[in-house]
């Protein structure tokens, strides 16, 4: 089992939603976490949370999607930290919900660009120094809408399919090297997030999970090594097993769960 305690994890999108439980729950097992991301009082109030209940986190600002700036990121966090990153959670995302056509080109740029160039970029700046100690992890926080493509929301379900498939590949690359590799996929998540901040029912029979199971799921991933983690009550892995078997018969499955009805309800015409 790997050890989480004195590490140090750098985890995206710290400053609201599913980050801040993920920055938490490392903390509480001893690791020192940097977040970054774009809005100040967010990464304060994670980094207070963690400082008052007696961990050590530390905040770097950082508009993420601008590509050039990433080495300058990694170096701030590592600055922050005083010792070099162990592990990189890839948490931040961004999704909409339009009809294909209503999409701009700057959507698509930033759905592609954040949920998963950048996941790509900053483990390709920061692999070699851990291949180099031998040691540290990746985890990515993916989707269920990356293993079945999900009405309104293709470009997120692109994105997350791009992150499940670049797991699969770079983890058979890195084995044996003490370097892990693995991806975290949520279904639906209540209390905090892009799902609850949409004030939208989820589909009949998914269920929903919390935040703290995303978080779990995370610090399980990197303990034990695991190369995938589904979040979700539900019987998931029969059902996309079914939908490999027969993808017309998946989306039929998908419509009465009522999962395109749910996403109408999240669709935001142009206006
Ligand atoms: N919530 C769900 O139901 C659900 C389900 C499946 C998967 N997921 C995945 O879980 C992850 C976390 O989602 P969430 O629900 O917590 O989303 P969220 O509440 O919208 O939070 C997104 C986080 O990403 C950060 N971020 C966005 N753009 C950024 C940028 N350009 N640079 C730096 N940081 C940026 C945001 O911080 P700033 O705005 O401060 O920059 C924020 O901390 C995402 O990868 C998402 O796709 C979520």
């Amino acid at each position: 089992m790997k050890t989480v305690a004195d590490r140090v994890a750098l985890v995206t999108g710290a400053s609201r939603g599913i980050g801040p439980f993920i920055a938490k729950t490392l903390a509480a097992q001893g690791c020192t976490v940097v977040g970054v991301a774009r809005n100040r009082e967010g990464l304060d109030e994670t980094v207070g949370e963690i400082t008052q209940a007696g961990g050590k986190a530390f905040a770097v600002q950082g508009d993420l999607a601008d590509l050039a700036n990433l080495p300058a990121v990694l170096e701030a966090v590592e600055s922050a930290a005083g010792s070099p990153i162990d592990f990189l959670i890839n948490n931040a995302g961004v999704e909409f919900y339009r009809r294909y056509t209503d999409y701009t080109a700057q959507e698509l740029a930033s759905v592609l660009t954040l949920n998963l160039h950048v996941p790509l970029e900053l483990t390709r700046l920061l692999l070699p120094k851990l291949l180099a100690r031998g040691r540290g992890h990746i985890v990515s926080v993916a989707s269920l809408a990356g293993k079945k493509g999900v009405l309104y929301n293709g470009p997120y379900s692109a994105s997350k399919a791009g992150v499940l498939l670049w797991t699969d590949a770079l983890r058979q690359e890195v084995a044996g090297t003490g370097v892990g590799v693995s991806v975290v996929v949520p279904g639906y998540i209540r209390d905090a997030g892009m799902f609850h901040g949409d004030d939208v029912s989820p589909p009949k029979f998914l269920g929903t999970s919390s935040p703290q199971d995303v978080a779990d799921a995370v610090v399980q991933a990197i303990k034990h090594d695991r190369q995938e983690i589904i979040v979700n009550p539900g019987p998931m892995r029969p059902m996309l097993a079914l939908g490999q078997l027969s993808p017309a018969l998946a989306n039929r499955l998908v419509d009465w769960m009522g999962v395109n009805r749910t996403n109408a309800a999240r669709r935001r015409d142009p206006k």
